[in-house]
């Protein structure tokens, strides 16, 4: 199939970027998204030309590196998809395909298609753990989990930092990221010592961040590569709501206050 790419290029975070058209001519159904820009960067080197700058890992959709706008959507809009798992053959022959990074300001551009989202590393680094000793590795079954409490955890560790969640979101907020990195820990009684502690912490570093708030429009649950749920959102408003009276100096709840 024949194809015409608008590609948004930037050399640097301060570099004023642009669209650029790239036409690709040979390109097979059966490549992934990435495959294409592999073979269009191959054309552009081999005529001494800048190659487009995307990250990219595992290409499998488990590392959450490889996420960008495609026609204006996250990950081109395919359900449960990352970019490295779209492929060529969900577009027609004689497409123009628009494709832009994640716009947010707290994920600036480094290069191209390539975003910081080092912010995500600082939530996560803000309360994303369990501060216990946990000496040598226990025996799995020592600490009775609950089916569903396990099934749940597991689906909010599914999480894999991606951004689409931001990018997709009007406010650019990250409540479906911070929601999930939250309840994959609070779903857990190894968990729980630290649970409001963590939705605190975690929620203030995503605002010193300068990632949005919540106004539940659900772009980010439609877009979300791993089919995290809004519910995880609710979950981190309870616990944050909780920490927010449980953790104050005795005196400042309204029932101390009267
Ligand atoms: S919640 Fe979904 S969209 Fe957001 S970072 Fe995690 S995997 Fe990506
Ligand atoms: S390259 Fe790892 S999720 Fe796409």
């Amino acid at each position: 199939m024949k194809l015409t790419l608008h590609v948004w290029r930037q050399k640097s975070r301060d570099a004023r970027g642009a669209m650029e058209r790239y036409e690709a001519p040979d390109v097979s159904e059966h490549m992934s998204f990435l495959e294409m820009l592999d073979v269009v960067n191959e054309d552009l080197i081999n005529r001494g030309a800048d190659p487009i700058a995307f990250e990219h890992d595992c290409r499998e959709g488990i590392c959450g590196s490889c996420g960008f706008m495609i026609d204006g959507v996250a990950n081109g809009g395919m359900k449960n998809t990352s970019v490295c798992q779209l492929h060529m053959r969900h577009f027609a022959d004689e497409d123009e395909i628009w494709i832009e990074p994640w716009r947010a300001a707290a994920f600036p551009v480094i290069k191209d298609l390539v975003v910081d989202r080092s912010a995500f590393d600082r939530v996560i680094a803000s309360g994303g753990y369990v501060s216990v000793s946990t000496g040598s590795a226990p025996d799995g079954n020592a600490i009775p989990v609950r089916k569903e409490s396990a099934e749940l955890a597991m689906d909010a560790a599914a999480c894999i930092g991606c951004g689409a969640c931001v990018a997709s979101c009007p406010n650019a907020a990250a409540a479906l990221f911070t929601g999930a990195k939250i309840a994959h820990l609070g779903r857990l009684p190894q968990g729980q010592p630290e649970r409001l502690e963590r939705a605190r912490v975690m929620v203030l570093q995503a605002n010193a961040e300068g990632l949005g708030n919540c106004t539940n429009i659900g772009e980010c649950e439609a877009t979300c590569p791993k089919g995290i749920k809004l519910e995880v959102i609710g979950r981190m408003n309870r616990d944050f709501l909780a920490a927010s009276w449980t953790l104050r100096p005795a005196g400042n709840t309204p029932q101390e206050a009267a």
